[in-house]
């Protein structure tokens, strides 16, 4: 098992400090090494048409610098012409693609090749780096690029996690041995009072955000209160026992049609043994569930019915950030290889991490702000063309890479994904 040197090192503040072939190195880096615990076959099956193959991440990231800076470089030679449709995702104007829910039947290219385009494009890209040769536009691409692979590095170990809970064994697969957490204290639930009025949110403009955080512009807010900690296992169990999951007065209608389709009954890769009790299946394998974890694997439909049943609300977007410009302690758990899930809530200074551990759910839809403009080029497909039939989540997860983390960042899903790493906080 290959593990970084120290990944706690990598804090946002200091990426501003790397030269962009550092970041981009490092960035690298860090895909290559979460694959390299995943056999050949792990990387190449998908287990859900939403999910895709280790392999996949790990040649779409290539594809992303390929397609966007190094094909407008003259002598750059292409590694594989077939690889411009097949490792496409979604970019209407490169052309067409291979169909994703078909990604996990390509068994060739294999890992190896795979990894030697990783390595022609890590040579092209670094030797215009050091040459010095790329401009502006283009170090904002690189710039872009890295910030992609890292949101594709957090898509990786999503997609192993759900993938490794398909293997019909006991036990099954482990993608990072842990130890059990000592207990933590636990940790009440107790509310902050945040100051309404005009507030201002969004992007800066001081170091990278992607499109969709920006223009900065105001809004107005009324007082409200917002929970220190997210809502945790232990919550969730008293919404169960309390027929959380068979009330209809708690849901919202399409949430009621979703679970009754599904047949839902508990968060997503939770199991009830009468000898173990409740079980989930994290990245460690199958564990017990920890009381004072935060409740990982919910839709915004349960986290909004259990809102609902405790008497408060989501938060919408904008109440979030301007709570979490607030609070001290910003930072929870984010991505440890060696690791690869949240902490109790007790054990994060009193539960205030708003940016760690879980992404919360919000109420707000996803949306443009108001002067929202798309970047020109292919690459305005990114953010803006998704903006429907979504929610926004903010914060950042336990596997969301160190340095990638914004107070701004809007992470979006629909009402009924929950293979993200998804909790969320009340607010009234
Ligand atoms: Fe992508």
């Amino acid at each position: 098992m290959t593990t970084l040197d120290n990944p706690r090192d990598n804090a946002v503040e200091q990426s501003s400090d790397l030269t962009p072939q550092q970041r981009f190195r490092e960035v690298r880096a860090v895909t290559d090494t979460l694959a390299s615990r995943l056999s050949a076959e792990d990387q190449t099956p998908q287990s859900m048409p939403e999910a895709s193959p280790t392999k996949w991440h790990r040649a779409h990231t290539t594809w992303f610098f390929e397609e966007f800076i190094l094909r407008s470089v003259p002598t750059y030679a292409v590694f594989d012409e077939r690889f411009r449709y097949l490792f496409n995702s979604y970019y209407e104007a490169v052309g067409d693609r291979h169909p994703r829910p078909e990604r996990g039947l390509v068994t060739r290219p294999g890992i190896d090749e795979i990894a030697a385009y990783r390595r022609h494009v890590d040579d092209a890209m670094v030797d215009l780096l050091r040459r010095g040769a790329l401009g502006d536009d283009a170090l904002a691409l690189l710039e872009l690029g890295c910030n992609h692979e890292q949101q594709h590095q957090e898509l990786l170990l999503m997609d192993v996690k759900h993938l490794f809970s398909t293997v019909p064994m006991s036990p099954g697969p482990v993608y990072v041995e842990r130890g059990a957490d000592a207990p933590a204290e636990s940790d009440p639930l107790r509310w902050r009072s945040v100051a309404g009025g005009v507030t201002e949110i969004g992007a800066h403009g001081d170091g990278f955000a992607y499109d969709n955080e920006g223009p900065r512009h105001r809004v107005f807010l009324e007082d409200f209160e917002i929970a220190r900690r997210p809502v945790t296992n232990a919550d969730w169990w008293e919404f169960m026992a309390d027929g959380g999951y068979r009330r209809p007065d708690l849901w919202l209608s399409d949430g009621w049609t979703h679970i009754r389709n599904t047949g839902w009954s508990a968060p997503g890769y939770w199991r009830f043994d009468d000898d173990a009790g409740w079980t989930t299946f994290t990245l460690s394998g199958r564990r017990p569930v920890v009381a004072d974890e935060p409740v990982l694997h919910v839709s915004f439909f349960e986290a909004d019915a259990f809102a609902r049943w405790a008497g408060a609300r989501l938060p919408t977007e904008f109440e979030w950030e301007r709570a979490a410009a607030d609070v001290d302690s910003l930072r929870g758990e984010l991505l440890d290889p060696d690791r690869c899930h949240p902490r109790s809530t007790g054990h994060l200074n009193g539960g205030g991490a708003m940016i760690g551990n879980v992404w919360e759910w919000t109420a707000s839809a996803y949306l443009p702000y108001p002067g929202f403009a798309p970047a020109n080029g292919a690459v305005g497909e990114y953010n803006g063309k998704f903006m429907c039939d979504q929610h926004v989540l903010r914060g950042a997860s336990a596997v969301t890479p160190r340095g990638h983390e914004r107070i701004t960042y809007r992470n979006f899903f629909p009402a009924a994904a929950r293979w993200a790493f998804s909790g969320f906080r009340l607010a009234r």
